[in-house]
């Protein structure tokens, strides 16, 4: 494996998710919480760091655990600390080096740089540049105005790029980390779904044994992966829990509840809706309703537990990226949530848990998904919130808006499916708001709800913009909207990006 040590730069994760797509496997650490350095290390990559190596309180890792031990790439922040380390200089650079650049000179008889065309363009995005380096460093590639962009340290495995190889901007970046991974730490890139799934189906029968397992299905990607990976590990000792919470898209319990027993997983499907509805009645704040909603969940999901005789596992769908952030550069203190307080937690709180993704990125768990015969109609569903149509209906909720927005919902949703829309916006859904005007219908007036409909495209969600869908298939929808759901009387369309604004509305 690789390990790639995180300053803290935004592109840490990136690193990781290109070297996976080399197939690959890599691990990222916060540079103060090192991970043990053994002959399953195959390298060593430094990431990049909001910081400068000449700050006072900058990043600082013992290059000796590591350094001439295993081969080492330094990116950006990792590239000057090396070199500062090493008797060199970093100094402010005195133009901006941000944004494009071409490496003018290039000397690809290096392995890390073999096959890269020469000018090939590169990302560049940082505010210090390396001034000066020690005699035993040959300078492999320089742009017109950064002359140290590329060092190799003489007779050893250590690089430096001051450049972001990680981002698609660097046309030929993924040539280059190829380079390093498969020339330089002679890796083979056998890192595969499918080597995935069968070392991990190995490691959950070894981890779990004969013990039972409970699980709760969310209709989503990640739960349904996981449930799958388990149950081709430990079969019947799997007990899924599918709640319906009342705040599901229209007919989607029933629908998926089918999927998941076609697919062979031990399920229970629990009709909670009243519990739900009990709790959030009268309630309009976003994060009182949130609140409720993961109460009852728990309370739901703890009676289903206990009917459970003798369960000591509980499987969860986390994926990487919550790893990560749990772990991160900026809380390392506050890493691991803290357990401390048992007592107070529902009972299942305190089975042991079981994580079959949590090395994995969102397209990495699809392809496992893919790869395991999960239907693609499963694997490509827009992401969809945990609290579900409540933090789409603006308000209080009632059972009689649910309804009038799950119609509102299906027609929009099934619209975007037969346009072919649907798999080029990254998640779509209606609102209902609780705002009335005045309309007419046939003869009469008539004042009632708005309905609006929100489409976006992201990557991750973290920035989003709205999509431009053609106003023919906007009019068709609105007009199917207003035609056959009573209690809407206008439909309008979301044109805000985020930030500022966010995806859902509450
Ligand atoms: P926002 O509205 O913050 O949403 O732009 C970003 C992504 O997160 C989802 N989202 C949630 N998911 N519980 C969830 O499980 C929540 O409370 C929640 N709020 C927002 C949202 O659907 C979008 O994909």
């Amino acid at each position: 494996k690789i390990i790639i040590l995180d300053f803290g730069s935004q592109y840490t994760q990136l690193i990781a998710r290109r070297v996976r797509e080399l197939n690959v496997y890599c691990e990222i650490h916060p540079y103060n919480h090192l991970p043990e350095f053994d002959d399953t290390v195959k390298g060593v990559i430094l990431s990049g760091s909001p910081h400068s190596v000449r700050d006072e309180n900058a990043p600082e890792v013992d290059l000796s655990l590591f350094h001439q031990k295993y081969p080492l790439l330094g990116v950006c922040y990792g590239a000057q600390y090396l070199a500062q380390k090493m008797e060199g200089n970093v100094l402010p650079s005195k133009i901006r080096e941000y944004g494009r650049a071409n490496l003018s000179t290039i000397n690809n008889d290096h392995e890390l740089l073999k096959g890269l065309s020469d000018n090939t363009q590169v990302w560049m995005s940082h505010g210090d540049t390396i001034a000066e380096v020690a005699d035993n460093f040959e300078v492999i590639a320089s742009t017109d105005s950064v002359h140290v962009a590329a060092f190799h340290i003489k007779d050893t495995k250590t690089y430096g790029i001051q450049f972001h190889p990680e981002v698609t901007h660097s046309l030929e970046g993924k040539l280059l980390l190829d380079n390093f991974l498969v020339q330089v730490c002679g890796l083979s890139q056998d890192w595969t779904p499918n080597s995935f799934i069968e070392s991990t189906i190995a490691d959950l029968q070894e981890k779990i044994g004969n013990d039972k397992v409970v699980l709760g299905l969310s209709g989503g990607v990640d739960s349904t992966v996981a449930a799958v990976l388990l149950n081709k590990a430990i079969g019947k000792n799997l007990y899924c829990i599918f709640v319906d919470n009342g705040l599901l898209r229209k007919d989607e319990f029933e629908g998926v509840l089918k999927q998941y027993e076609g697919m062979g997983l031990n399920v229970k499907g629990v009709d909670s809706k009243q519990r739900f509805y009990d709790a959030l009645a009268g309630i309009s704040d976003p994060e009182k309703k949130r609140k409720a909603i993961g109460r009852v969940f728990i309370e739901v999901f703890d009676d289903e537990a206990h009917k459970i005789e003798d369960v000591k596992w509980l499987g969860q769908g986390t994926i990487y990226p919550d790893v990560i952030e749990s772990v991160s550069v900026k809380g390392p203190s506050a890493t691991i949530k803290s357990h401390h307080n048992v007592g107070g937690l529902p009972d299942f709180m305190k089975l042991k848990v079981v994580e079959p993704l949590r090395l994995l990125f969102k397209d990495e768990v699809r392809r496992v998904g893919k790869t395991l015969g999960i239907s693609d109609e499963l694997l490509g569903r827009h992401p969809f919130p945990g609290p579900g149509l409540a933090i789409r209906i603006l308000g209080d909720i009632t059972p009689e808006k649910v309804a009038i927005l799950q119609q509102a919902d299906k027609i929009y949703i099934d619209n975007l499916r037969s346009s072919g829309w649907y798999d080029k916006v990254w998640q779509a859904g209606a609102i209902y708001l609780p705002v009335q005007s005045v309309g007419v219908m046939g003869d009469e007036r008539t004042y009632e709800n708005v309905i609006c409909l929100r489409a976006v495209e992201s990557v991750d969600g973290m920035t989003a913009d709205w999509s431009h869908l053609p106003y023919e298939l906007l009019a068709k929808i609105s007009n199917e909207i207003i035609n056959n759901v009573k209690g809407i009387n206008r439909v309008v369309y979301d044109i805000s990006s985020k930030p500022p604004a966010t995806i859902e509305w509450e």
